[in-house]
């Protein structure tokens, strides 16, 4: 794991959207694993900047989102679609043909959904890049606690945790879905790079327990302990809780310094 601790969340996002930029410079064809929730928003904004100002094109980027509820229409504002559309797609040159979610409506089976999508995945050529956020019980995607450290896309029961975290997103008379598709852990651990982006003393445990902690389904973001290339991005508050503070901040000023002497490394 790298573990890069930054002054604030818009450094934060920065950084997260170099490495966006790195990819989209480098392939082709990438493939982006993107995330929802209030983390990735500064994000985006950053990319969409970054667009305006002619450093970025997305015409050959494909997306595919970690999670989205289950039987909701697209066109709700609380679908992740919407989601998306509202806080990236809509203001890129990106082909929403290439833009994908786990989408799994009414009258459709769930389990076939989720194949579809690991399909989908695959004939792509596999996430090159794959954005995550985290949540307070230290969940990715939609993968709550106890979900199994190899699953792959599928239907997941929320947690009250995770209910009551999102209700400040919901209005009085909106509907809360209770049930989403995710991308299981093994697709996520699939994916070549993973950058996790956590901001904000709430998410300071869950970090904690991410970083430190022994790898458990109880804390599904432990498993990126295991994965080859996970880019760990935090502000000072999500990292308050690491007792190691000053060595990560070490490793990181010599990881620049090699970067400067020998360029910066990825391998999409
Ligand atoms: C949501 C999403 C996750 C996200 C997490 C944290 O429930 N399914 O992908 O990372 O919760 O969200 P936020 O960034 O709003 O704290």
């Amino acid at each position: 794991m790298q573990i890069i601790i930054y002054d604030d969340a818009q450094q934060v996002a920065i950084s997260a959207a170099q490495w966006v930029q790195g990819l989209i410079k480098e392939k082709t064809h990438p493939v982006l694993g993107l995330a929802t929730g209030s983390t990735p928003i500064s994000l985006y904004q950053e990319l969409v900047k970054q667009y305006q100002a002619d450093q970025c094109s997305f015409t050959n980027v494909t997306t595919f989102n970690l999670d989205e509820y289950h039987n909701i229409d697209e066109s709700n504002p609380q679908s992740y679609r919407s989601f998306m559309q509202e806080n990236l797609f809509n203001h890129v040159d990106i082909n929403t043909k290439n833009t994908f979610l786990p989408t799994c409506e009414q009258a459709q089976n769930p389990r076939n959904q989720g194949l579809a999508y690991e399909d989908k995945i695959k004939q792509a050529g596999g996430i090159d890049l794959q954005i995550l956020g985290i949540g307070a019980n230290g969940h990715i995607g939609f993968n709550e606690p106890t979900s199994s450290l190899t699953s792959r896309t599928r239907i997941k029961t929320l947690t009250q945790q995770t209910l009551t975290d999102n209700s400040r997103l919901f209005t009085a008379q909106e509907e809360q879905p209770t049930t989403a598709m995710t991308m299981g852990i093994a697709t996520i651990m699939d994916a070549r790079y993973v950058l996790l982006m956590a901001t904000g003393k709430n998410k300071a445990q869950a970090v904690k327990d991410m970083i430190t902690g022994a790898v458990s389904a109880n804390c599904p973001a432990s498993i990126l302990q295991m994965h080859e290339n996970a880019v760990i991005l935090l502000d000072k508050d999500a990292a308050s809780a690491l007792e190691d503070h000053s060595y990560y901040q070490w490793a990181d000023k010599q990881n620049r310094k090699l970067n400067e002497e020998f360029g910066f490394y990825h391998n999409f």
